[in-house]
């Protein structure tokens, strides 16, 4: 029964930890976030997406003039990991904004723009006051929450509920993997009358149906990832680069390394490196670099030869089968940690989890509170 479903969620079951049981249960709360939602089509009938909550908007969206993500911590990560698939499959331009930011600067808003509000609580203060601001300027806004009846579930003209079940921890790790693969199936219902990306976005669907399997074997590196943790456990900081689709994961990473493990991160996009964060590098330094396979691969080769030209201390994210093409001084000098491969633009649901499951034992070993970190709450609900 449904109340059946309620506690077991709020029981820890055979972990610890919620942070580390949430961890886990990502396949399955993957599953759920997707149930109904994706049609196989049929010899005759193309595969497409249902999003319910949408049907009567979708259309607006597609034709709006931009659309604007809005949110703040993790839930504005997922949908920078989800912006690079929206803009190639609506060809609308789209902006991030970090709710506080936005209300900040007051940054113009129109009629004719679509704002998507990203919040797993759907209670975020910050983000409510955003979402007035929006409101109050005549655009279409969309809610991707995780809390049927929260406040911005409400008071959105219409929204999709992500579905990935109570999270309890105050790291958020289910939600945010839920809330891509939600921001994926909305890419995939703007873009759907599209015949150009036809194959694409059934690939992409493909994709999403294989995603639960996929992410049960990433969650085998978690002695792996234990392993790491104990060489880790007294760094005083460590770098997260990333770019492309993988820019979010290297924020995102970095976060939940902060937050929960108190240890100094910092998630960084590749591409300005040598902007300034090059200064950093020396031989004592961790840095984690993404470089799983889509269309920054070659890129992400050249910036991990640069950081071994100057001796930076090399955990490699790459593709199965990639671990000699990732490191150019051989295994003594860089240590590899490969996940299996997924449509590029899924890949960040796969990659957050090693980061996800480091900065959890990362915590445990350093004897801090995983479930309830220093200073944060699960809920902002005060600006
Ligand atoms: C708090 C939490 C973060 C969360 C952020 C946004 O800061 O500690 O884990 O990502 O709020 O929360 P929301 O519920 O809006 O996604």
């Amino acid at each position: 029964s449904f109340l059946e479903m309620e506690v077991e969620q709020i029981n820890k079951g055979k972990y610890e930890h919620y942070m580390q049981k949430e961890i886990h249960e990502q396949s399955e709360s993957l599953t759920t976030t997707m149930r109904g939602r994706l049609k196989h089509g049929g010899s005759t009938k193309a595969k497409t997406v249902l999003l319910g909550g949408l049907k009567d908007h979708i259309r607006t969206i597609r034709r709006s003039r931009r659309i604007l993500f809005i949110g703040c911590g993790t839930s504005y990560n997922a949908a920078l990991a989800a912006r690079p698939i929206i803009e190639e499959l609506s060809g609308v331009p789209v902006t991030m904004e970090i709710a506080s930011d936005l209300v900040d600067r007051q940054g113009p808003i129109y009629r004719e723009d679509t704002a998507v509000f990203v919040s797993q609580s759907g209670e975020t203060a910050d983000t409510l006051l955003a979402l007035e601001y929006a409101l109050e300027n005549g655009a279409l806004c969309v809610g991707i929450t995780n809390t049927v009846g929260s406040a911005i579930a409400r008071n959105t003209h219409c929204g999709i509920h992500i579905n990935a079940g109570c999270e309890i921890g105050v790291a958020s790790t289910k939600a945010y993997t839920s809330q891509i693969a939600v921001m994926a199936m909305l890419a995939l219902a703007i873009g759907d009358d599209a015949i150009s990306s036809q194959a694409r976005r059934e690939a992409i669907i493909d994709g999403l149906f294989d995603l639960p399997n996929k992410v049960r074997e990433v969650l085998k590196l978690d002695q792996e990832m234990k392993d790491l943790a104990k060489l880790l456990i007294s760094e005083q900081s460590l770098l997260v680069f990333g770019r492309g689709y993988n820019f979010a994961t290297a924020l995102e990473g970095a976060l939940k390394v902060k937050e929960v493990s108190l240890m100094h991160s910092e998630g960084m996009l590749a591409g300005e490196m040598k902007h300034g964060p090059l200064a950093l590098v020396d031989e004592n330094l961790p840095i984690i670099v993404i470089a799983t396979r889509d269309a920054c691969f070659s890129k992400q080769q050249s910036v991990i030869q640069q950081l071994h030209a100057r001796k930076g201390r090399l955990i490699v994210v790459c593709s199965k089968g990639d671990a000699a093409a990732v490191c150019p001084g051989g295994f003594s000098t860089c240590r590899v940690i490969e996940v299996p491969q997924v449509e590029d633009c899924l890949q960040p649901v796969v990659n957050i989890i090693p980061l996800q499951l480091l900065a959890y034992h990362l915590t445990v070993l350093r004897g801090y509170n995983v479930d309830q970190p220093r200073n944060l709450a699960k809920s902002v609900t005060t600006q």
